[in-house]
């Protein structure tokens, strides 16, 4: 039988973590943009991903204030079915599997995915499957929001 490369994908020995601010509903934001503001999220969010790569869908990027991105100190990778799109001192990929294979031919310890709803519904299922097949093991870092309000959902519904 053929392998299939789709569900036997190369080991790769970077550990991958899901960081994400979800509201009390599961929402993450609302027209391409947060809905809260907090400097505890954000200084939380520096601390954990600092030095580290992320990854995140080309409309997460383009939420980020022109001013804070590409995120410093940090490897920017934006995921697009866009071959084109390009930002200074940032890395595209194709899919979250080629970001994860750039991260570990790269030899980063600890990738995190940042978002947004896309690519952490598409992150949460493959894994479930993955796991059976290769090294990846995903870690959650999550900030429960209170009190906020509805829009896209964390499985990458609108609601
Ligand atoms: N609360 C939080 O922690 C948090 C974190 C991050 C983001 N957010 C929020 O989430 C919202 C954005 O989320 P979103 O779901 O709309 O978009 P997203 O996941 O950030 O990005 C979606 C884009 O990623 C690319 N993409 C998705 N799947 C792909 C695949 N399999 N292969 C190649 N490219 C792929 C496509 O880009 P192209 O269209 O260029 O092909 C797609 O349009 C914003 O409101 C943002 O503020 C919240």
């Amino acid at each position: 039988m053929e392998e299939n490369q789709d569900l036997n994908p190369a080991p790769t020995s970077v550990r991958i973590a899901i960081i994400a601010a979800i509201g009390k509903n599961h929402e993450l934001g609302r027209n391409n943009e947060l809905l809260w503001h907090l400097n505890e999220d954000m200084q939380f969010f520096k601390e954990t991903t600092v030095d580290h790569y992320v990854i995140m869908g080309r409309k997460s990027f383009e939420s980020i204030p022109k001013k804070f991105r590409p995120l410093p100190n940090r490897v920017n990778v934006i995921i697009s079915r866009n071959p084109d799109f390009m930002y200074e001192e940032c890395y595209t990929c194709g899919s979250l599997e080629e970001a994860i294979e750039l991260a570990g031919v790269n030899e980063e310890p600890l990738a995190f995915i940042i978002g947004g709803g896309e690519i952490y519904r598409q992150a949460i299922e493959k894994n479930s499957w993955m796991k059976c097949f290769s090294p990846w093991s995903m870690r959650l870092f999550m900030m429960l929001i209170l009190g906020s309000q509805n829009s896209i959902t964390s499985n990458g519904t609108k609601n």
